[in-house]
């Protein structure tokens, strides 16, 4: 099984964004993500401030335009055991890397990459920024960033995996 995990710092916008619109890309070609599937995909946040809280409105709203229904997802807390646990650990920004080193076993900081690395199409684009003190207008910024980052994660696991 593949394990993959999305980090932000609330763990209400940016990361619980990229986990939906990853499951409703793999759902479009057929393939289902869950503990008895091939491939198991998370999010968590590296700050405790919203732990148990459901995605903020404005990520939910700017995903259902796009049919992406995020209403499922609960917020946790990153933990050290999944560094351990999980394949691919990917941040959404620098902060939240830097936030990930803190805590990461030293045999594990292979799995840590910026997401963004795997956009194919966003040439200098290598952040997700934070949307949350900010306006609507963000939240679709963000969407199209996630969403492009996505696409290209999407062909990597399609080229080194089979699903
Ligand atoms: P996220 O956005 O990291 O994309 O979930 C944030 C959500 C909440 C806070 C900061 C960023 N906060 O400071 O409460």
């Amino acid at each position: 099984m593949i394990k993959i995990l999305f980090v932000c710092l609330g763990n209400i916008c940016r990361s619980p964004t990229a986990e939906g619109v990853l499951r409703h890309k793999l759902g479009q070609n057929g393939i289902r993500d869950g503990y008895l599937e091939n491939i198991f995909i998370d999010s968590a946040g590296t700050g405790a401030y919203h732990i148990g809280e459901i995605p903020d409105k404005r990520s939910r709203q700017t995903a259902k335009k796009y049919g992406v229904n995020l209403d499922e997802i609960r917020a946790r807390q990153l933990t050290r055991q999944d560094f351990t646990d999980f394949d691919y650990i990917l941040a959404m920004d620098m902060d939240n890397i830097r936030n990930m080193k803190a805590i990461c076993p030293p045999d594990q900081h292979h799995k840590i990459k910026l997401f963004m690395e795997y956009a194919e199409d966003c040439p200098g684009i290598t952040e997700v920024p934070d949307p949350y003190t900010g306006g609507i207008e963000g939240f679709d910024r963000v969407f199209d960033f996630i969403d492009r980052g996505n696409n290209g994660f999407l062909k990597y696991l399609f080229t080194h995996y089979e699903l």
